[in-house]
């Protein structure tokens, strides 16, 4: 079988397409052949090794697992001993972290799968697992939406933003979308309510304040979050424009303006079975869909990963290793 290789850190150009053997499931692994993938920033900070601190997991001089790749959906081909509930034939979706997603096969755990949306494509569904469990987590259990709440997503045209305008609205919240001028009308279809432009207005400045914001471009200083939350508001940190921001977030965010109840934290998103039912099953009933931009063949995964680093992209960047386009 085919999968993508790295064997040091670097730019895309350290990606390759090698022959290896096919990965056989133990315990409670499940051997996937796949359909489509979707590549994450995640990704790209495991081919580049940075931030530097990831390395403490992937290798310090160079990576110990030589495969790449997260979010994939396909065919359930073999399973291991400890397996539950999948067996061969089931098609699924989910998630397995960075170690082999980008491949013909791979094995990842029980827990990292759940059946996909009969009503999704296998590219569709490959868009899902990372994007949509940050913005399902980061609205719901670090945020506690509510119906009726005013939510500010900033940064709602990427992968992540894409989902969490659909969930908040799924949530009955009013949803404040921020992108260029070039995705506003993407963010509208999706069903935010208002818009800011980012490019023709500073939104911290307007004087509108909301109940929950989530910062996805993650750009906005703990001043603009602090002074643009409602009292009792949540401000959710979930992308970081530069590793400095990290610091003062997890140091003062709970505690400035925590007279007036408000909370500002980091989030990470965790790879949960029932997450990815609970996707599967906004998806199924229509209340999310997958956005995706560009789609790449297998060979040309570093060119997928070399787009999404520009930091441009419009929902989600998919990579068809088989036939991604079946819905069976
Ligand atoms: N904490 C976690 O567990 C977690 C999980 C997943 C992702 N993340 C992080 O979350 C961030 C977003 O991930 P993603 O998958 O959504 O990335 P992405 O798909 O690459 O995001 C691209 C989008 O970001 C928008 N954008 C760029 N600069 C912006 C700005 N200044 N203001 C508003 N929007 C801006 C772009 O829209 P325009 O072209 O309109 O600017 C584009 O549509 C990344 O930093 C990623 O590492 C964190």
């Amino acid at each position: 079988m085919k999968a993508v290789v790295y064997r040091k850190y670097g730019g895309p150009d350290v990606l390759s397409l090698e022959e290896m053997a096919k990965p056989q499931p133990e315990g409670d692994q499940v051997l996937v052949k796949i359909h489509a993938a979707s590549a994450n920033p995640l990704d790209w900070h495991f081919m580049r090794g940075t931030p530097l601190l990831m390395r403490l997991q992937s290798g310090l001089m160079k990576p110990k697992n030589i495969r790449i790749g997260s979010d994939i959906a396909g065919f359930v081909e073999a399973v291991g001993p400890d397996v539950v509930e999948l067996k061969p034939g089931d098609q699924v979706f989910g998630d397995f972290e960075g170690s082999g997603g980008f491949a013909e096969y791979a094995c990842g755990p029980e827990k990292s799968l759940a059946l996909k949306p009969d009503n999704a494509s296998f590219a569709e569904a490959a868009a899902i697992p990372i994007a949509g469990l940050t913005a399902l987590q980061s609205l719901r259990d670090h945020g506690k939406i509510q119906a009726g709440q005013q939510v500010l997503v900033n940064g709602a045209s990427g992968g992540v933003g894409t989902y969490a305008v659909q969930i908040a609205k799924a949530y009955e919240a009013t949803v404040t979308g921020i992108c260029s001028t070039r995705n506003v009308e993407l963010a509208r279809s999706l069903g935010a309510d208002h818009i800011i432009d980012y490019t023709q207005v500073d939104f911290a400045k307007s004087g509108q304040t909301y109940d929950l914001i989530l910062d996805i471009a993650g750009n906005l200083s703990l001043t603009s979050l602090n002074r643009t939350l409602k009292p009792n508001g949540m401000g959710v940190v979930v992308g970081f424009s530069s590793l400095w921001r990290v610091p003062p977030i997890a140091l003062f965010g709970s505690r400035v303006g925590k007279q007036e109840g408000k909370s500002i934290g980091l989030m990470l998103a965790k790879i949960k079975q029932e997450d990815l039912k609970e996707l599967r099953d906004l998806f199924a009933a229509g209340k999310i869909k997958s956005v995706i931009d560009k789609r790449y063949p297998f060979h040309e995964t570093a060119e997928a990963i070399r787009y999404l680093e520009t930091s441009r992209a419009r929902g989600k960047v998919i990579i068809d290793i088989g036939d991604s386009d079946a819905m069976i």
